[in-house]
């Protein structure tokens, strides 16, 4: 569906920025990471974006590349678990658009669970979704942003053909504050974090450069859908309590894609970019009246839908 270019991209950039670079993306068409894909190919890259859903992911890769005539996205079905399976995807995309010049880890998997109610597999996936994820999603590009550096060297002086080899994790904030009910999350974003940070270091050294994205809560994504309550009363105190006083567009974490990626980013490396409102720095035990803290924890009550159907144990 045709997204109109000012919900997803300001005003600031230049075309072309990105002409004939290729960004490869996992998790690319969920709904973050979607516009972050989309404003890289409205500004004249190419991409590929992975996924677990055949469906999801090639009809997400359609979309994206309807935002310019002539712009190529690959769908590629790939599990960021499986090191093989991201292996063969980095080789697909930049065999069949010619490098790997971006790349954005962005795939991760959470729901609302206490503990209690976590199991030793529930705790594994998430941290196999995001953190092993991320580390497979750096290992299967770094070669090629390698390649990509060597084209586009940069001295931080405007170079006349733009930048390559950066690479950028998505994480959160949850373990910056303390959050119940994320011990898996807060636990895998953490790592991502410290991920980053030895890419930072150790392939800085070969010109690539490394950053983290954090989002704050972003208005329309599947994750303040899922992980927050919806009633009129909780959106206005969630929004109270951040200090810009209302959720973030998807279009700002694109925006602070595009830094990172352009030469205004060019010295920027093993950053964290919190992306959110300055939320992270009140309070993460503000849950809504569903899961009040520490009222939720005392009363032994549960959180619904728990997958398998766990009860709280203490
Ligand atoms: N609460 C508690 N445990 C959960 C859970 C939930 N909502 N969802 C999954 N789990 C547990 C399962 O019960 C299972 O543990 P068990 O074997 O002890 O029962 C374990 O996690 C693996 O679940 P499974 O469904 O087999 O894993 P998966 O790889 O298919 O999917 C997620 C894992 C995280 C991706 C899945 O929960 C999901 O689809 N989440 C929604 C999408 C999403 O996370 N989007 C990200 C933005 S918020």
């Amino acid at each position: 569906m045709p997204v109109p270019r000012e919900t997803f991209l300001s005003n600031v950039w230049r075309e072309g920025i990105f002409k004939d670079k290729v960004l490869f993306c996992t998790g690319g068409a969920g709904t973050i990471c979607s516009m972050q894909v989309r404003v890289f190919v409205a500004l004249g890259g190419n991409a590929c974006i992975t996924g677990r859903n055949a469906e999801k992911t090639e009809k997400g890769a359609a979309d994206i590349a309807s935002v310019r005539p002539g712009a190529k996205v690959i769908g590629i079905v790939a599990d960021v678990r499986d090191m093989k399976a991201m292996d063969a995807a980095a080789e697909r995309c930049a065999t069949e658009l010619g490098s790997i010049d971006f790349a954005i880890a962005g795939a991760a998997g959470n729901f609302l669970a206490p503990m209690s109610q976590l199991s030793s597999n529930a705790f594994k996936t998430v941290m196999e979704i995001d953190t092993l994820g991320s580390f497979h999603t750096a290992k299967a590009v770094l070669p090629y942003l390698a390649q990509s550096v060597q084209k586009h060297k940069n001295s931080g002086k405007a170079e006349p053909t733009g930048t390559g080899g950066r690479i950028i994790f998505i994480s959160a904030s949850f373990h910056f504050r303390g959050q119940p009910l994320q011990a898996h999350a807060m636990a895998a974003k953490a790592a991502v974090d410290q991920i980053s940070s030895s890419v930072a270091m150790e392939y800085g050294p070969h010109g690539i450069t490394s950053n983290v994205i954090t989002p704050g809560p972003i208005a329309g994504t599947e994750g303040l859908e899922r992980l927050s309550e919806s009633d009129e009363r909780s959106v206005k105190e969630s929004k109270a309590k951040i200090p810009v006083g209302r959720w973030g567009e998807v279009k700002e974490i694109a925006d602070a894609t595009v830094f990172l990626f352009s030469d205004a980013g060019s010295y920027v490396n093993g950053h964290v970019l919190v992306v959110d409102g300055g939320q992270w720095r009140t309070t993460g035990t503000d849950m809504g009246s569903t899961w009040k803290y520490p009222d939720f924890f005392l009363s032994g009550a549960t959180v619904e839908g728990v997958k398998g159907g766990k009860k709280s144990k203490l």
